[in-house]
């Protein structure tokens, strides 16, 4: 288990087009592997590449119902119902902001072998996919959200809880 030093707003590496992932071998491997550790041990739901200093296409989520890796993911369709709810990254720690996503996404991809997959995310993994593939283009959720939030509405409740 090898844990890897996530970067922080202000590294270029954060801002940066990633590159498709184009070998699926043992470094890949090494990779998913390290990219898990690293986002378990920092509680987090997702992590991209470039979050660990790697400008690849290559993401890792987990909202509580296992875990899913992504090779070169792409949204092929995502729904015109949207949600509003509170997002965070954890390369902004301590920060979170108020974020539309669309309620539903598909997600092509490739797993650690290459083969294809296809992922369907609705609401929480919807958002949580839409934040990870959003870091391969070097966006975060600051880039567009409604409103950052202050430090007593990320410790309480905020309207827009109540419909996620
Ligand atoms: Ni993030």
């Amino acid at each position: 288990m090898a844990i890897r030093n996530i970067v922080e707003l202000g590294d270029e590496a954060l801002r940066k087009v990633c590159k498709p992932q184009d070998k699926f071998g043992i470094r890949l491997a090494l990779l998913l592997k390290d990219m898990a550790d690293t986002m378990y041990k920092a509680e987090g739901v997702g992590l991209a590449a470039p979050q660990v200093g790697i400008l690849r296409r290559v993401a890792v989520v987990d909202i509580g119902e296992g875990l899913i890796e992504m090779v070169n993911p792409k949204i092929v369709w995502a729904s015109e119902e949207e949600q509003c709810g509170r997002e965070g990254c954890l390369s902004l720690p301590g920060r979170q902001g108020v974020v539309r996503r669309p309620m539903k996404v598909r997600v092509l991809a490739q797993d650690r072998h290459g083969n294809p997959i296809e992922i369907e995310g609705e609401g929480f993994l919807a958002r949580a996919l839409c934040h990870e593939i959003d870091h391969l283009d070097g966006h975060l959720w600051i880039d567009h959200a409604d409103r950052e939030l202050t430090p007593e509405e990320i410790e309480g409740h905020i309207p827009e809880d109540d419909a996620q």
